[in-house]
């Protein structure tokens, strides 16, 4: 019988290796010679604090990865970003702090008086805004870090705008395609959920615009623009009603998280003009990621990467431990919302696990016509090969799947002269866990069924990771 690979465990060590300066890489094949510019990818670097190792894949303390390609040639940078937790645990040799999946260590009264301090590792995006390269986790505010040599320069506060480190910057903000501004929102959590939203010109001051008041208390990570609203999808993940053993820090909040599909999902429109929220009900799923979100006449279409069951929430600790044994299946969903009233339509767009999707340059809010993302096959694998999803032709081609490699998420990268939004490169990190590295590879999104076009093998395993852009040479705006 086929036994299923583990090799995805190897992803998920702790790296404490920094190579803080450029390394020269070797390339196999050819890298587009017109790739000049620096891939920026965060994750967590490390979930063993001096010996303590943190339960969920989320927790882990953040580490930037910068692969600069010039011409052919590539070079090679990592570096932990020094948040609070970072640095006071390592001046401690032991951990403080709890994480989103991981409470506090020490005994009931210290988990207590610990409620309120928790680690943001920031290791969940990397983006170039206004002038600054920025690590993102949904648990905190952006930390600030130099280009030049990836140290960390600080939080960031958005000129008050995010008053206390508890306040919050979610990990996936959208860019509004006509002003080029940053909007973001930021999770309360509380005895009444709340998200905030904000405006970030790339040029003048960023701007609390509204707080909206969600119907369940679910984990939000991630949203979308539209020309008229701002787009919420709240999946049934929720915490208790009355989180008395997450409120006194005796669970994280990831081990309060429940799986709830009769709660149902629900679809917040904010109105943009009016700031008035709506919110449509419809049939439960579990989603993290949205894809697109566009106006279509008085509906807004909404695409969602999405599972039919809330199996990932344990896959999250499983993977931590050994294999994961909770399956879970996904596809890509479309969601139309009729703001006149009519129940939310579901379509699958592609009946298969579809994650960690990714349009050209973030920036929801009109049709797009490619979808690119990651597939695997079994219930109980990591994602392992890039999916390109043409809506124009309604079809989906893949990659093929490669014994012992995982890959990371696809930054979608325009071809030069590129056409149409098919001419694109593909940049994914991939474990390759049979030769004990990870290393760079290069697809065309137009052929995916080829492989990949070039292989950069970096110095060692790029420990499992989440989000990253890249920005061209002489760009200052987040692309792809
Ligand atoms: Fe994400």
């Amino acid at each position: 019988m086929d036994t299923p690979s583990t090799g995805y465990l190897r992803g998920l060590r702790s790296l404490e290796r920094e190579l803080v300066d450029p390394v020269p890489l070797a390339v196999e094949g050819t890298l587009p010679p017109e790739l000049r510019g620096t891939l920026y990818r965060v994750g967590p670097g490390r979930w063993d604090i001096f010996g303590d190792r943190l339960h969920h894949w989320f927790d882990g303390d953040g580490m930037v990865h910068a692969l600069r390609l010039d011409g052919g040639a590539a070079t090679y940078r990592n570096r932990f970003v020094d948040t609070t937790a970072f640095s006071e645990e390592n001046a401690a040799h032991r951990r403080i702090y709890g994480s989103f999946g991981t409470t506090a260590p020490g005994g009931r009264l210290h988990r207590f008086q610990r409620r309120k301090a928790r680690r943001n590792p920031a290791n969940t995006n990397i983006i170039v805004h206004a002038g600054e390269l920025l690590a993102l986790c949904e648990g905190g505010r952006p930390w600030r870090l130099d280009p030049r040599d990836l140290s960390t320069l600080g939080e960031e506060d958005l000129g008050g705008v995010l008053p206390s480190p508890l306040t919050t910057f979610s990990a996936h903000p959208r860019w509004d395609p006509a002003t080029g501004d940053l909007w973001n929102f930021g999770a309360e959590l509380g005895r009444v959920p709340k998200l905030h939203f904000y405006r970030w010109p790339a040029k003048g001051a960023a701007e609390h615009i509204t707080t909206v008041t969600l119907p369940i208390p679910a984990m939000i990570h991630d949203f979308a623009i539209t020309e008229r609203s701002l787009v919420v999808v709240a999946t049934p993940i929720v915490t208790p009603d009355i989180p008395l053993a997450l409120a006194f820090g005796q669970v994280s909040y990831g081990e309060s998280l429940r799986y709830r599909p009769e709660r149902g999902v629900f679809v917040g429109l904010i109105d943009r003009a009016t700031l008035q929220a709506h919110w449509y009900r419809g049939a439960p799923f579990f989603g993290l990621h949205l894809a697109n979100a566009y106006d279509d006449g008085d509906e807004v279409v909404v695409d969602v990467s999405t599972y039919d069951d809330g199996g990932f929430l344990s896959i999250a600790y499983e993977m931590m431990r050994g294999p994961i044994y909770t399956g879970t299946t996904g596809k890509l969903r479309r969601l139309r919302i009729d703001r006149g009233g009519r129940p939310i339509a579901y379509e699958t767009l592609v009946d298969h696990h579809f994650e960690f999707p990714r349009i050209h340059n973030d920036r929801t809010g009109r049709r797009h016509r490619m979808i690119y993302g990651l597939t695997w096959d079994r219930p109980t694998d990591m994602p392992r090969r890039p999916i390109a999803l043409d809506l124009d032709s309604r079809t989906f081609t893949s990659a093929p799947e490669v014994a012992e490699q995982w890959c990371g998420e696809c930054v979608p990268v325009a071809k030069a002269g590129a056409t149409s939004e098919a001419d694109t490169w593909l940049l994914t990190v991939v474990l390759d866990a049979a030769a004990e590295r990870s290393e760079l590879q290069v697809f065309d999104g137009a052929d995916l069924p080829a492989g990949a076009v070039a292989r950069v093998p970096l110095p060692h395993v790029v420990p499992f990771g989440f989000h990253g852009n890249w920005v061209a040479e002489a760009g200052t705006e987040a692309s792809a």
